[in-house]
C-alpha cells in the first residue's frame, strides 16, 4: 500500500463556512476529508453529526470521507453516516462492549472499516479483529480536541502495527496518524509507512491553507524519490 493521502481534520475548519472550506482545502490538493464526531461523553467536547455529513455530501463534494466517531454508545451512528455518504468509518474499541459486532455493522453498512487506536492502548488490540479492517487509525493525541502536541510514541506503534500488518497475506490495510501534527512530522511518519496524514489545526489554522497543502504534498514526492533510490 504505497498510496499517500492528506486529510485535512474539519474540527479546525470555520463552521460558518464549512462547504467552502473543504472545497478549498480539495482544491489545493488534500485528498480526502477527515469528519471528527465528539458525543460530550466518550470524549470531552461536542461537535456535529450525520445531518451535517449530508449537506457536506449535498454541496457537491464527492472526496472520500473518514468519520471518526468518538461517541459511544455508538453502534446506532452507523448506518445514520453510511447514509448520510461516510466513506470510511472509524470507531474507538472503547466506544462498544463488541467490538467485532461493531466493525460488522460497519461493513453491512458498505463503509470501509476503521479502527482508532489511542495513545494508552496497545495496538494488540487490532490482533482479532485485523482481517476485518480497512484502515487503523493511530491517535498522536488523547482524543477530544484539535491543537494537541504530537506524542512521540506513536512512531513506535506504527512500527508495531506495521509488523502485524506484514504478517497477514491481504496487507491492503491504511495506517492512518491523527493529532498534533505539523510539518516537522510529515518526513519521518512517511518513512515509518504512513499513508494517511490527519492534519486538523496545521492546516485550517494556517494563514494560506493552499500554501501549507503545496509544501506537504511537495514532501510527499521527496519521500518517493528517496525510496526509489
Ligand atoms: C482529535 C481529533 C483529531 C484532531 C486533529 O480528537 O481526532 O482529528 O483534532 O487536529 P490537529 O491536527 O489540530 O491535532
Ligand atoms: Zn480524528
Amino acid at each position: 500500500m504505497n498510496k499517500i493521502f492528506i486529510s485535512p481534520s474539519i474540527l479546525s475548519a470555520n463552521f460558518a463556512i464549512l462547504g467552502k472550506e473543504i472545497m478549498n482545502v480539495l482544491k489545493s490538493g488534500a485528498d480526502m476529508i477527515h469528519f471528527d464526531v465528539m458525543d460530550n461523553h466518550y470524549v470531552p467536547n461536542l461537535t456535529f453529526g450525520p445531518i451535517v455529513l449530508e449537506s457536506i455530501r449535498k454541496y457537491q463534494i464527492s472526496a472520500p470521507i473518514d468519520v471518526h466517531i468518538m461517541a459511544k454508545p455508538v453502534d446506532d451512528l452507523i448506518p445514520l453516516f453510511a447514509k448520510a455518504g461516510a466513506t470510511f468509518i472509524t470507531i474507538h474499541p472503547e466506544s462498544t462492549y463488541h467490538l467485532d459486532r461493531t466493525l460488522d455493522i460497519i461493513k453491512e453498512n458498505g463503509c470501509k472499516v476503521g479502527l482508532a487506536i489511542n495513545p494508552s492502548l496497545s495496538v494488540n488490540v487490532i490482533d482479532n479483529v485485523i482481517d476485518k479492517l480497512d484502515l487503523i487509525l493511530l491517535m498522536s493525541v488523547n482524543p477530544g480536541f484539535a491543537k494537541q502536541k504530537f506524542i512521540l510514541n506513536t512512531f513506535k506503534k506504527i512500527l508495531e502495527i506495521k509488523k502485524k500488518i506484514n504478517l497477514i497475506e491481504d496487507k491492503k490495510i491504511y495506517i492512518s496518524v491523527d493529532g498534533g501534527i505539523k510539518f516537522r512530522h510529515v518526513m519521518p511518519l512517511l518513512q515509518a509507512g504512513v499513508n494517511i496524514l490527519v492534519m486538523g489545526s496545521y492546516i485550517f489554522n494556517n494563514i494560506d491553507s493552499k500554501i501549507i497543502i503545496k509544501k506537504i504534498k511537495n514532501e510527499i514526492k521527496n519521500f518517493k524519490n528517496i525510496s526509489v533510490v
